[in-house]
């Protein structure tokens, strides 16, 4: 059987730099299931299509065609058979992705895909609805949050080191949004599993959160 750490958590939480880093220590598979649904919502503009077209996004689903390879340990995503790796992490498609995710056919053919990578493999998988939908059996269940506050200066410090022109009011409305969205959406809302252990990053520094996490697998 494999071995499937679940994090969960709301945009900004830092659940992607750490569960990259539990990941590498443990020496399992980083799965990064928010660039699935990113690489769909690429799919879905790139068709012009509507973010309020619920049909059209379902007909779009079963069309594009989505896989997950590695290379030197990091995730690559392709969308048939281009690897939009780096074109997923615009705001457009991140906006995109918080929206199309809603729709039903969009996650279940993404959560079929990510339960037959957890099958084959040990995994450290992230996501919103990880412990909740998509691996309820998992080994160790992290949600990780932090202060809307907290999260919108991460965020707001990402992007100006990249250059990016923002204002922190701006990327905190935005926080704002997507959590709603996210948390309110009818089919696998955020929420915190029951056996999920609550982690809140707000005043913990990355190696902190890296550390209670591996704290939380047995040793072997
Ligand atoms: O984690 P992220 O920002 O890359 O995720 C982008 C969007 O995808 C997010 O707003 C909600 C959605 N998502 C989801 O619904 N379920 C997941 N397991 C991961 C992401």
């Amino acid at each position: 059987m494999s071995y499937q750490i679940a994090i969960d958590g709301p945009a900004g939480a830092g659940k992607s730099t750490v569960a990259k880093a539990v990941a590498e220590k443990l020496g399992f598979i980083y799965v990064d299931t928010g660039a699935m649904y990113r690489a769909m919502a690429l799919y879905l503009l790139r068709q012009h299509i509507d973010a309020a077209d619920t049909e059209k996004i379902s007909e779009a689903s079963r069309h594009a065609d989505i896989t997950i390879s590695y290379v030197d340990g990091a995730q690559q995503v392709l969308l048939d058979g281009e690897n939009v790796t780096n074109l997923l992490r615009a705001e457009e498609v991140g906006n995109m992705a918080s929206a199309s995710s809603v729709n039903p056919d969009v996650r279940k053919k993404l959560v079929e895909l990510q339960q037959k990578l957890a099958a084959r493999e040990n995994v450290v998988m992230d996501g919103r609805d990880i412990g909740t939908c998509v691996l309820p059996g998992a080994d160790v269940k992290v949600y990780l949050t932090a202060s809307t506050a907290c999260r919108a200066k991460r965020r707001y410090d990402e992007l100006s080191a990249k250059g990016k022109e923002c204002s922190l009011e701006a990327v905190e409305a935005d926080i704002r949004e997507r959590d709603e969205r996210d948390m309110t959406r009818e089919v696998s809302p955020l929420r915190q599993a029951e056996d999920a252990v609550l982690v809140d990053s707000s005043n913990m520094t990355v190696e902190e959160v890296i550390d209670k996490i591996i704290s939380l697998v047995p040793k072997s």
